[in-house]
């Protein structure tokens, strides 16, 4: 596995404004939209592209099209934050979803949905913006490949040391992107310095 950092400065601003704590959701919202907007690209960057003509006003050109079929697949409910961003950018992208909820006091992730489109031959996207103890996105990535996954990423906006080691050791074949690796996680398993619950953040609820 190997773990990219978005630097560019764009994506550092922003997720600046993720972590500031007086944030309000409506512009939490709009910061995650663009900064996976940014992530998305980045995780698709050596994508296969599918020469052919194209016929400009003024003459024939040869233009490279996207030369490879992609799904997004959002870790609820955080997740949802980076689907239409995927969707922007790749209309035709095939959707599923997985529900994972931590538990409160333990920190343990359990399923209570997946529906997923078929994955074969797919490049496949699991997004959920925080890699904590990294127990949901092992548990994402291991129902995805059961379901046929055979080219997956992963794209969140935060990881901890803790979290993309768990990844690595469980999915090595997986590769990451981030806006940031933070120093660790908290008592409660919170990243830290992080930015708080992304779900509560996003959607107001505490
Ligand atoms: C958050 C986040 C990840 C998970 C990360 O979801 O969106 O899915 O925690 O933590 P982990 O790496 O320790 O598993 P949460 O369970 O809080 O659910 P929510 O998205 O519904 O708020
Ligand atoms: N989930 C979050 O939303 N934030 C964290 O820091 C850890 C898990």
């Amino acid at each position: 596995m190997s773990l990219k950092i978005v630097d560019h400065p764009l994506a550092q601003h922003l997720l600046s404004h993720l972590r500031d704590a007086s944030t309000p959701p409506a512009q939490f919202r709009q910061f995650s939209r663009l900064l996976s907007q940014l992530l998305i690209i980045e995780a698709t960057r050596e994508l296969p592209t599918r020469p052919a003509p194209v016929q400009t006003p003024l003459e024939e050109t040869q233009g490279h099209y996207l030369g490879q079929s992609l799904a997004v697949v959002p870790v609820l409910r955080a997740g949802l934050a980076m689907l239409e961003p995927a969707l922007d950018l790749f209309p035709e992208v095939g959707v599923g979803y997985i529900g994972l909820e931590r538990n409160h006091d333990t920190a343990i992730a359990h399923s209570y949905y997946c529906k997923l489109p078929n994955l074969v031959g797919k490049l496949t996207l699991c997004v959920d913006p925080m890699l904590a103890t990294g127990g949901s996105a092992s548990q994402a990535i291991s129902l995805l490949k059961a379901h046929g996954a055979d080219q997956l990423r992963m794209v969140s906006v935060i990881a901890s040391p803790e979290g993309a080691a768990r990844l690595q050791e469980a999915h090595p074949d997986v590769d990451v992107w981030v806006a940031g690796l933070d120093r660790g996680l908290n008592d409660k398993k919170y990243i830290v310095p992080g930015l708080g619950d992304f779900g509560d953040r996003l959607y107001g609820t505490l």
